[in-house]
């Protein structure tokens, strides 16, 4: 029986994408284990949701600047050995040193689609744009901020009246199956980023795979 994959996670805040992996565990739906939960923040709830033992989290502020904090950081992912890096609601800018040292093993889902909106606020500015859809994307993190190559994404409309609160809500409840059919793939070993692209089953693919409504991720 080979060791179940290892998962470390990247979280600031309240970790609903977290929790929806580790309900995936429990139900047998996705082989892997979470080794980790690492945070900027340290009242962050998502923190709870692991045992003491797998918790690291430190305030930036308590770092003389940024390449600090990501060593440490990144000195602390490290340690608990990961197969891949997930970034599940962290809001803080990784740099390049980190990036770099994770390379291809580092993913982050972003509430938006992917190239469009990247950065914060993204359901109200696809409101003010006027966008018909909306949604979020899982991509692999390289230096430039939410531009790694996309992997997945699942759409929603944007709905006549829709505030930000609204469509957020509406685009969380499509993160959770599209994180957890990513991962599933990443685990698996049918995904990998090569030369800025992203292959799945040893091939190219020049266009995110779409989330079905059955939770299924398709060409
Ligand atoms: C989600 O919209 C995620 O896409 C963004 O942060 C929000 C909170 O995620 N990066 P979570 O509930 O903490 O997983």
């Amino acid at each position: 029986m080979s060791p179940l994959p290892r998962l470390a996670v990247l979280a600031s805040g309240r970790g609903s994408n977290l929790q929806c992996l580790q309900d995936a565990i429990t139900a047998g739906q996705l082989d892997a284990q979470i080794v980790g939960v690492f945070s900027d923040k340290p009242a962050a709830a998502a923190l709870e949701k692991v045992a003491p033992a797998q918790r690291w989290a430190c305030s930036p502020r308590d770092y003389a600047d940024r390449e600090a904090f990501d060593s440490a950081l990144a000195d602390a992912v490290a340690a608990s050995q990961p197969d891949w890096i997930i970034c599940a609601g962290y809001m803080r800018i990784l740099g390049a040193g980190f990036v770099q040292r994770f390379s291809g093993r580092l993913v982050n889902i972003h509430p938006s689609l992917l190239p469009l909106h990247k950065g914060l606020h993204t359901h109200a500015r696809a409101i003010e744009a006027g966008d018909a859809e909306h949604g979020a994307s899982v991509h692999f993190v390289v230096p430039e901020l939410d531009a790694g190559a996309v992997i997945a994404q699942a759409r929603v409309p944007v709905l006549d009246g829709d505030s930000a609160e609204v469509l957020a809500k509406r685009v969380l409840a499509v993160e959770h199956p599209l994180l957890l059919a990513s991962v599933q793939l990443l685990v698996a070993g049918r995904l990998a980023e090569r030369d800025g692209m992203v292959h799945y089953d040893g091939q190219s693919v020049f266009s995110p795979l779409r989330l079905d409504s059955a939770g299924t991720l398709r060409r």
